[in-house]
């Protein structure tokens, strides 16, 4: 299917791009107005954009429903200060509630059931709760448009952080397993980020990748190894070389039963390197496929 976006509902629109762009995280908003009501409402269209200066920007869209302005965005063109709360799994549903159009100077903080703590910069307060709160000064608002559903972005520099010791590891660093973020999707769909579904990927920029299309032919063109296999056998400077102290008993067996039969070992040593890389084990998954190159 091909979309073009001019040619469809304003909620078909947005139901294929939160769908497509996903999962967002969430920027909980804490603002005032300039006779200092608080308010504090969830923003996904939410990201990092520099970390020297420490930049973020979210973004208040116009109301879909009738093309009037959020409370948050009207309170940063009076008090260019917000407070990003990071929300985690323990907040969601207090959260989603805090997003209800409640009228103008009624204080989500209450509403939703959160602590109002006293930010150490800025007027708008931090949400106790939350294990992650940013204070920022906002240096720019910019229109994306005038009609209804247009976002505005709220650019913001972060001006102090504040972390819960409870999330931190032995390094005073954020430990990615402690604070289970969440974040938006599309519709009702929300996703949790714990233990259960992180995992790693090592960072090529250290150095010059040989690429897939270095890869000898018979793993490039592999029909049992996945495109993610070869992202990680090209992860690698150049051809491993054999190691001659690599010592595997599955190996010698593989080695061992179907010496008969080259393509049938061909496809074992394969089925054996794909079960290494899949947990993770480059180098072993090399030393398999060079048994046979
Ligand atoms: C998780 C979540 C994410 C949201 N993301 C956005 C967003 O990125 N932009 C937006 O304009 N509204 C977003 N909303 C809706 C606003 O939170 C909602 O309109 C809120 O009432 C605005 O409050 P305000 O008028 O007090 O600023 C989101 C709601 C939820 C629950």
């Amino acid at each position: 299917m091909i979309i073009d976006l001019n040619d469809i509902s304003l909620a078909d629109k947005q139901s294929y791009l939160q769908h497509a762009i996903a999962p967002r995280p969430i920027c909980f908003a804490s603002t005032v107005d300039k006779a200092g009501n608080s308010n504090l409402s969830p923003f996904s269209f939410f990201n990092l954009f520099s970390s020297n200066p420490p930049i973020v920007i979210f973004s208040a869209s116009r109301r879909v429903r009738n093309n009037t302005t959020k409370h948050s965005l009207q309170n940063v063109l009076e008090i260019p200060e917000v407070v990003i709360n990071i929300v985690d799994v323990d907040m969601v549903q207090q959260v989603s509630l805090s997003s209800c159009d409640f009228p103008k100077g009624i204080n989500e903080f209450v509403k939703a059931g959160f602590t109002e703590e006293p930010a150490t910069l800025i007027k708008p307060s931090m949400v106790k709760e939350s294990k992650i709160k940013m204070e920022c000064r906002v240096i720019e608002v910019k229109a994306l448009g005038e009609e209804a559903g247009a976002g505005n972005l709220i650019i913001c520099e972060i001006l102090r952080m504040h972390i819960a010791d409870s999330i931190l590891d032995e390094n005073k660093k954020i430990d990615q397993r402690k604070i289970q973020l969440v974040a938006r999707l599309g519709g009702d769909w929300y996703c949790r980020v714990d233990e259960a579904n992180l995992f790693t990927v090592e960072k090529p920029n250290t150095k010059i990748a040989m690429g897939v299309d270095a890869l000898p032919d018979t793993i490039r063109n592999s029909r049992i190894l996945t495109g993610n296999n070869l992202g990680q056998l090209a992860n690698v400077l150049e051809l491993p070389a054999i190691d001659p102290n690599f010592e595997d008993p599955k190996l010698k067996s593989i080695f061992q039963y179907y010496s008969v039969n080259p393509t049938e070992m061909e496809q074992e040593l394969h089925y054996y390197a794909k079960a290494l890389l899949d947990q993770g084990n480059v180098y072993a998954a090399w030393q398999v496929l060079l048994a046979i190159l």
